[in-house]
């Protein structure tokens, strides 16, 4: 049995991990400031013999015996990480520093949840690891990008300078259960548009493409590559090679959830990328691995976890109201409050 630290657990990609760790008969340390995670998407875990849970902010250092870490704190919707720039830098730059002293000092080995935004708005398409991309340093996406960069770097040194072991993983947009609702990420936000009846908002004229990995997949090459021989590092690129435009993914959207809701187009935020997909060919050969869901597939595991949190939702505001000493009138649509599912105020992009 191994001792497994996950940073970011709370998180929609973090709960998943702690999830499949602790089935594959770890023990599992979480780590998390909740920031964005949610406590909720631990709840079945809580009080499992093998699970533990942390508050903590990784720009802090921590002090924990460990074998494995995954590190995975850092928001990642630009909603959120635009929220508070410096703080997004902070957790991915000093919190490296943190998760690598802690790894030097305990011999673990080390994951980090890198992203398919190091390549910026590329080039070349699709892109291979050895692609140095092209990022702007100084835009309103660069604490995420640069800061994921600098973490790379600071991954790479460990391993240079301090023989740490190191592992670095490309994610490319991935969506599932447990995503946010409201963090301007296309896959909730056209599912919960649909689900609501509301105007489905497409930045850009939707010819923009994406690829889209279901969690489960993306969880299972993470794991895989974890278990890698200790000379392989990577930076290895993880995602669904499947392109789909953003038109096609607001079309399947609408079909599977049955809504009759209308397609709105909006302008496109500043530094949008125009494509974006995985060149996979490492992952295949290294990890042996391939994405195995299909997009209809995981839209509709998506598409039912949002069902339930909505309806959910419905009946939280009904006994709130009822508390109150309120009641409906029998006309009223039984709607989610405004406050919880409205698109957040300045929603800037479509992006992983
Ligand atoms: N989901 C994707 O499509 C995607 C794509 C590329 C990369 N990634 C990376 O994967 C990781 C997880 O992404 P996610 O989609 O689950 O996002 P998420 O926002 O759901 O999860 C991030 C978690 O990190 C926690 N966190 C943030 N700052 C922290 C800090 N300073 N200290 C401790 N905890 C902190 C948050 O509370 C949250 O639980 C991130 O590092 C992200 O950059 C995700």
């Amino acid at each position: 049995m191994k001792r497994i630290l996950v940073t970011g657990g709370a998180g929609f990609l973090g709960s998943h991990l702690c999830e499949r760790l602790l089935a594959a008969g770890d023990d599992v340390l979480c780590v998390d400031n909740f920031f964005t995670g949610n406590k909720d998407n631990l709840a079945h875990l809580v009080g499992h013999p093998r699970f533990e849970l942390m508050r903590h902010d990784i720009t802090f250092p921590l002090y924990v015996e460990v074998d494995e870490i995954y590190n995975l704190a850092c928001p990642a919707s630009p909603v959120h990480y635009q929220y508070d720039p410096v703080q997004t830098t902070k957790t991915s730059v000093h919190g490296a520093i943190n998760v690598l002293g802690l790894a030097k000092r305990t011999g673990a080995k080390i994951l980090q949840a890198s992203t398919s935004e190091v390549y910026g708005d590329p080039e070349i398409h699709p892109q291979p690891e050895h692609y140095w991309g092209r990022v702007n340093p100084v835009g309103i996406r660069s604490c995420y990008d640069e800061g994921k960069r600098c973490a790379e770097t600071l991954f790479f040194d460990y391993w240079r300078q301090h023989g740490v072991r190191i592992k670095v993983a490309r994610i490319f947009n991935t969506y599932g259960p447990r995503m946010h609702p409201n963090d301007g990420r296309v896959v909730s936000n056209f599912i919960v548009q649909a689900l609501l009846g509301h105007d489905i908002t497409i930045y850009g004229d939707g010819s923009q493409t994406r690829s889209f990995c279901y969690v489960d997949d993306l969880i299972e090459a993470m794991m895989r590559l974890m278990a890698t021989a200790d000379d392989f590092t990577g930076p290895v690129n993880i995602g669904n090679p499947g392109e789909f435009t953003i038109h096609e993914l607001a079309t399947t959207v609408l079909r599977l959830t049955g809504s009759g809701s209308a397609l709105v187009l909006k302008t496109l935020p500043m530094d949008d990328p125009k494509q974006r997909q995985p060149d996979i060919g490492l992952a295949r050969q290294v990890l042996g691995w391939e994405p195995q869901i299909e997009l209809a597939a995981g839209l509709e595991k998506t598409i039912g976890y949002f069902r339930e949190r909505l309806l959910a939702q419905q009946i939280a505001d009904l006994a709130a109201l009822a508390r109150l000493g309120k009641t409906l009138q029998p006309a009223m649509p039984a709607a989610p409050t405004e406050t919880t599912l409205e698109q957040p105020a300045g929603s800037l992009a479509q992006t992983a």
